[in-house]
């Protein structure tokens, strides 16, 4: 396998129009953000609104070296170890508002050609200890796969969001199994709606209200916020 030097591109990222879009929408509000998988870390970087506290998580050391360069200055803890004995390690101290992404290597059978992707592939078996340990878990998690019967038995409580995804002139459907209901209150609303049109008409009524509340008196205003405040769940 050939050196990595760039994260750009890089192999099964999810910088993919339409998909992280997607993946963000389903996303709760949460204080720490944990992508276990990380490659290029496509998505944790996608986020306008970062949680307080950051880990992102790669086995391969060039991938890691690169993700301490790119995100030398940011808010993130880089970790260079195995997601699946760092889950181990961690599956009973997550909980409550810890949310976990894990995007890893695609089980062989998911994939049209038997290649090897990675330098740190995943056998059957470390898939099946990834699954029997995320349900051992409390804290939200979302897990991105190809649709998979391995994954849909073991995850056949959980919540699954199908996306199709055309990439490089070819269409494949993405699952997103989610062990949480349907989020009412996102991390980050900015790619809110069901397409790009959808954001819009979003974005003008926001634009529409805020002209609106511009014109109220401030007390007002501020009283009448604070009671909209009380609409959230
Ligand atoms: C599908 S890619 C993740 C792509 C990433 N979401 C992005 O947007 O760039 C899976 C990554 O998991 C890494 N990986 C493979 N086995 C691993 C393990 N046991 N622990 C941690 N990372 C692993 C691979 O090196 C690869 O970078």
């Amino acid at each position: 396998m050939e050196k990595i030097t760039t994260l750009d591109n890089y192999t099964g990222h999810k910088n993919i129009n339409g998909l992280y879009q997607k993946i963000i929408n389903q996303v709760p509000k949460h204080s720490m953000y944990a992508e276990l998988f990380a490659g290029s870390a496509a998505i944790y970087e996608k986020f306008t609104v970062p949680a307080a506290i950051n880990i992102l998580n790669e086995i391969n050391p060039e991938v890691y070296t690169l993700l301490c360069e790119k995100f030398k200055f940011k808010n993130v803890v880089l970790w260079n170890r195995d997601a699946l004995e760092f889950l181990q390690k961690m599956k009973f101290i997550w909980y409550n508002d810890v949310f976990v992404f894990l995007d890893p290597p695609y089980h062989h059978n998911s994939r049209p050609l038997a290649t090897e992707l990675y330098e740190y592939e995943m056998k059957d078996i470390d898939h099946v200890q990834l699954l029997e340990t995320v349900l051992e878990m409390d804290c939200n998690i979302m897990i991105i796969h190809p649709k998979c019967e391995l994954y849909d038995n073991f995850l056949h409580d959980w919540r699954k969001v199908e996306v199709k995804v055309r990439y490089h002139k070819k269409t494949s459907i993405e699952c997103l199994y989610m062990n949480y209901p349907d989020p009412v209150e996102l991390q980050d609303y900015s790619f809110l709606g069901k397409d790009c049109w959808d954001r819009q008409r979003i974005s003008r009524k926001i634009e529409a209200y805020q002209k609106k509340f511009k014109k109220i008196p401030v007390l007002e205003r501020n009283y009448i916020i604070n009671k909209l405040n009380e609409l959230k769940k």
